[in-house]
């Protein structure tokens, strides 16, 4: 046991004095830490002509660098080497070392002398080997905060630039500041060393090296010992410069979208967000929806803008964004997005709405009133509920007109099944950069077909269009919801569940429409049907009956009328309207019913027991003569009969109970009429 230890200090003796011949190191440690940098001189002799230099582990110099080039740095993956022929050294650098480099190296030139290298790199201490981000924006004052072991307090401090290989900037024996003052280095001379740099210009956007300089016994500085320079830390300095800085107001558990327009020349760069000084989130994808937590984001390549979305506003998102391009390595555009999200209680929740196919509906919006002259913007939620401004070419049918102080209302005519769908509506602020839309109202539209109206034992078309993808798929019609518990199926496009022979289908693939044509109508036909297709869509449409009698009655002017109606079915609620097309009577004609039994000159008797309701109409005019309805109601469905009212010019003793019942003839033609869909 003595003995090898005996043998193991004689051999570091021989060790030594072979390092160490006529005052020539002949071999050296170098120390590193995973992760960081290491830097140090290989010496030769001055009249050393021959070029060729190498720093390498093994022969064939596969880990390692090797070059005749001299005074400029070349690199081999993470090994860089300089070579000033008037020096009598080279400068090895290696970049982000690791465990597996650490080892015997040599360095020197192919034919005269060499040294032997020993690297250590040693696993991270908490303070070497780190690697941090910085953004920096123009004209800002930065400081770099480096952490060293307390064994080098002693030491000289250093601050690199990498260029293509590492530029010395200030170091603690020197100077504590550049020329200038634009680099400060001050030491704690116990465990760490700030680095300020001062008036931030893009030129000083790269990357910076912290280090300490040692000796290969750190405690005791030799006259022959090799100094090199460990590196602790990098610093990836990112320059910013704002493009523009704009205040955007937006409501909580509402959304908020905003545009961001860059320079042309940069459209295709990488973009991001920042939110406050976390992290930049790059958008990784082009031309397509992201998503980062709550923010949604879209790199619009060929118009150079980076779109951003945040729905359901908490006012945990209130913050400061910056909408950002990378323009090169370490410097960056951006604007400045400062994001209020305000508590406003006026805004209502949400609305549901039904539209008519081929009609138009009409939605609210609100707005600050403060934003009158902004522009208001409707847009529609994808699949990905991310709200999309309406195409051009739809856009057409929608018409924007302010209603009241902070109310603007939007009209979309000629509503197609294309429609359905949620709807936000809000006030779109311009600025030079970015274009903001503080969404404030959410509209649930579904749709509906017209109603169609068939006569008591006549025919009625029920007409479904669907979308030419659909063609194939098998179409139903359910009364009721299809595809519920309560739903009845009526038929499908394949001709199954005939309910009766008296029911006839055409699916015309071609115009993409699905026409069931029901005969020999009953009052029981009367209600909600549904066209459908499964996971694709669902459709109601209205059947109305229209019994065959008619109700002709005779007043005179100034008398009245009392207009006697039947319930065809029991239960109903009874009412009775105005108007040409019953459809249209049903929705908006003046009336009267069950549940408001007078309405100016009109007043309604429930007679329930004898089956019938009585309407009396006073004060008769001349202009009163028309088509009125007796109809009744149950949940949805209607069931009517036209009255024909004559006024008389002359006025007569009393009411002239002229009433009469008739068939009538031209039924058939009326029918065809109202059934015609748009
Ligand atoms: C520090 O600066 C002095 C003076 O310029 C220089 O002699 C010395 O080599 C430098 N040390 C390092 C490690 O850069
Ligand atoms: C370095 O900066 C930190 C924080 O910025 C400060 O607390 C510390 O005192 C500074 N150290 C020196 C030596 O200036
Ligand atoms: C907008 O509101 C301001 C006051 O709030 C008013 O002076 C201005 O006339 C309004 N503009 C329009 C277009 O309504
Ligand atoms: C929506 O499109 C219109 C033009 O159709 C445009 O003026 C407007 O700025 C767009 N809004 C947003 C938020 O993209
Ligand atoms: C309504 O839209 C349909 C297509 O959805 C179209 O064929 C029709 O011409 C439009 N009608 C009007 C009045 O614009
Ligand atoms: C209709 O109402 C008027 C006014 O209320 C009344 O004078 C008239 O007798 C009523 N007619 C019938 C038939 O009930």
């Amino acid at each position: 046991m003595r003995a090898a230890i005996i043998i193991i200090i004689i051999i570091i003796i021989i060790i030594i004095t072979l390092c160490l011949i006529s005052g020539q190191v002949l071999c050296f440690s170098v120390f590193g830490c995973t992760g960081g940098s290491v830097m140090f001189k290989c010496m030769y002799k001055s009249n050393d002509q021959h070029k060729e230099k190498y720093f390498c582990r093994n022969t064939d110099c596969t880990t390692g660098i090797s070059t005749e080039t001299q005074r400029q740095w070349v690199y081999n993956g993470r090994f860089n080497l300089y070579d000033d022929e008037n020096s009598r050294f080279f400068t090895v650098f290696i970049r982000n070392l690791s465990r597996e480099d650490d080892g015997e190296y040599t360095c020197g030139n192919k034919q005269k002398w060499s040294h032997d290298v020993t690297l250590v790199v040693n696993r991270n201490s908490s303070s070497c080997g780190t690697s941090v981000i910085r953004s920096a924006r123009i004209g800002q004052t930065i400081t770099f905060h480096c952490k060293y072991d307390h064994k080098f307090k002693t030491h000289t401090k250093v601050f690199y630039r990498l260029n293509v290989g590492p530029v010395h900037v200030l170091n603690s024996s020197q100077s504590s500041q550049s020329s200038e003052g634009k680099f400060i280095l001050s030491d704690s001379q116990k465990d760490h060393f700030n680095v300020t740099i001062r008036d931030i210009s893009t030129a000083d956007s790269g990357v910076y090296l912290c280090g300490v300089e040692r000796h290969e016994s750190d405690d005791q500085p030799s006259e022959t010992s090799i100094t090199h320079i460990t590196f602790i830390k990098e610093i990836h300095l990112n320059v910013q410069s704002q493009i523009s800085s704009v205040q955007v107001e937006a409501y909580i558990s509402k959304s908020v979208f905003i545009k961001c327009k860059f320079p042309q020349r940069f459209k295709g760069n990488k973009k991001f967000i920042q939110k406050d000084s976390s992290q930049k989130i790059p958008v990784d994808e082009q031309n397509q929806w992201v998503r980062h937590d709550k923010v949604h984001m879209y790199d619009d390549t060929s118009g150079g803008l980076l779109k951003v979305f945040i729905s359901d506003l908490i006012t945990a998102d209130e913050a400061t964004y910056r909408c950002g391009v990378n323009i090169n390595n370490d410097e960056d555009l951006f604007t400045e997005i400062k994001l209020t999200v305000r508590q406003v209680d006026h805004f209502p929740a949400s609305s549901k709405s039904a539209a008519v196919i081929g009609e138009s509906v009409k939605l609210t919006c609100n707005y600050p009133e403060k934003h009158n002259e902004t522009i208001k913007h409707i847009c529609k939620e994808n699949n990905e509920k991310i709200c999309q401004n309406i195409s051009s070419s739809e856009k057409k049918r929608f018409e924007f007109s302010d209603s009241t102080a902070g109310v603007f209302t939007v009209i979309i005519s000629n509503v197609s099944w294309r429609d359905a769908g949620v709807y936000w509506c809000g006030a779109e602020t311009k600025h030079k950069h970015v274009t903001s839309v503080s969404l404030t109202n959410k509209h649930e539209l579904t749709l509906t077909l017209p109603p169609v109206v068939g006569r008591e034992g006549d025919s009625a078309e029920i007409k479904c269009p669907y979308d030419a993808k659909y063609s194939k798929e098998l179409k139903h019609l359910c009364k009721g919801k299809c595809f519920t518990p309560d739903a009845q199926n009526i038929i499908q496009s394949n001709g199954d569940y005939f309910i009766s022979p008296t029911i006839l289908i055409k699916d015309n693939t071609e115009l993409n429409l699905f026409t069931v044509i029901m005969t020999e109508l009953r009052a029981e036909d009367a209600g909600k049907y549904w066209c459908a297709v499964k996971g694709a869509f669902n459709l109601p449409i209205e059947l109305m009956i229209v019994m065959k009698d008619v109700i002709t009655h005779e007043a005179s002017v100034g008398g009245s009328a009392s207009i006697s109606c039947k319930y065809i079915r029991n239960q109903n609620q009874g009412f009775f309207c105005r108007g040409d097309q019953p459809n249209i009577c049903v929705r908006d004609g003046v009336r009267v019913s069950s549940n408001k039994r007078t309405n100016n000159v009109f007043s309604l008797t429930d007679e329930t027991s004898a089956g019938v309701f009585t309407v009396n109409i006073s004060n008769l005019r001349a202009e009163d003569s028309g088509k009125y309805w007796c109809a009744e109601e149950n949940s949805g469905s209607f069931i009517l009969t036209e009255v024909h009212l004559h006024v008389n010019g002359e006025m007569t003793s009393s009411d002239t109970k002229r009433e009469t019942t008739q068939k009538t003839e031209t039924s058939g033609s009326f029918c065809q009429k109202s059934l015609s869909v748009r």
